[in-house]
């Protein structure tokens, strides 16, 4: 018998997390900001000596195989982009979530991470590919947290993955969502949003968290970012990049094409990048000092 849980009950699980550091918050408002450019970017990561010491080895790690090292901040940022400092600066903050055993989902350990970062280089793509306006590296962070309420209820929905996959077989569960709500109260995407309020995260990264599965519910405004990564999340599942039992256990809202447009072709195209790109990125990620990421 599970036992379920109130928006209390989560927010109790939030405040035993980390708070995002002042770098990384600070990061995640420019990368939203439409007037930003790669100097924000730069002078942000300067106020945080951990940040910049990370960055520069990532940059002169063997995954990037310089033959002359970067010693300068200003080159290693505009040579890894705005993404990967993002990523990294998240990655670090937020280790304790992205890192745990996803034990109510039965994933392996990284598996959460893995997918995250699969996800936030499928919606990257989508976004590249389909000529959207939106900006690409907004795709790919809101794709790197779209999944991160799974780490805060995991716990509470150990020992169901069986009986999850035997009811979403029998219909008596719509859907992985469906199950989590039925069971525990709770869904990862409310609990994710709930920790995007906590974090004050800015607006289309909640909107992304919140809606990733059920995208029409999303605001207009926020709607085909909310729909990139949706379909990125789908793409990464497809891969064989999910993070446990409930891998392709969620519905694909085919309404996308409403508002991304991918011919066959360019989503060939995007599946074949996020093979490519996350070999790259894992490799360079791990450089950061945590062989488990
Ligand atoms: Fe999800
Ligand atoms: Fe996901």
């Amino acid at each position: 018998m599970t036992e379920k849980i109130d928006r209390e009950e989560i927010q109790k699980v939030i405040k035993s997390v980390p708070l995002l550091s002042a770098s990384a918050a600070q990061l995640l408002r420019t990368t939203t900001d439409p007037d930003h450019d790669l100097m924000d970017i730069v002078k942000v990561v300067k106020t945080d000596a951990t940040l910049t010491a990370r960055v520069l080895k990532v940059v002169n790690s063997a995954a990037f195989g310089l033959i002359n090292e970067i010693s300068s901040l200003d080159r290693a940022i505009s040579y890894l982009g705005e993404r990967l400092i993002v990523g990294i600066a998240i990655g670090d903050c937020a280790a304790q979530l992205f890192d745990k055993e996803l034990k109510g989902y039965e994933g392996e350990h990284g598996a959460l991470w893995r997918h995250d970062l699969r996800t936030a280089i499928a919606s990257r793509e989508v976004v590249v590919q389909s000529n959207s306006d939106i900006n690409p590296d907004l795709a790919f962070t809101a794709g790197l947290l779209h999944d991160i309420g799974k780490a805060l209820i995991s716990d509470y929905l150990q020992g169901t993955a069986g009986e999850v996959l035997e009811k979403i077989e029998s219909e008596e569960f719509d859907d992985y969502l469906s199950a989590e709500e039925e069971l525990i109260g709770f869904d990862h995407p409310r609990a994710g949003y709930e920790l995007a309020l906590a974090w004050k995260l800015p607006e289309a990264i909640a909107e992304v968290i919140r809606f990733h599965h059920t995208p029409a519910d999303a605001r207009e405004e926020f709607q085909e970012l909310v729909y990139a990564v949706h379909l990125g999340d789908n793409i990464a599942m497809m891969g064989g990049g999910g993070t446990g039992a409930d891998s392709m256990r969620y519905k694909l809202d085919t309404n996308y094409t409403r508002l991304i447009d991918l011919q066959p072709d360019a989503l060939a195209k995007v599946m074949l990048t996020v093979n490519e790109e996350f070999i790259k990125l894992e490799r360079s990620f791990s450089a950061t000092g945590d062989s488990n990421r």
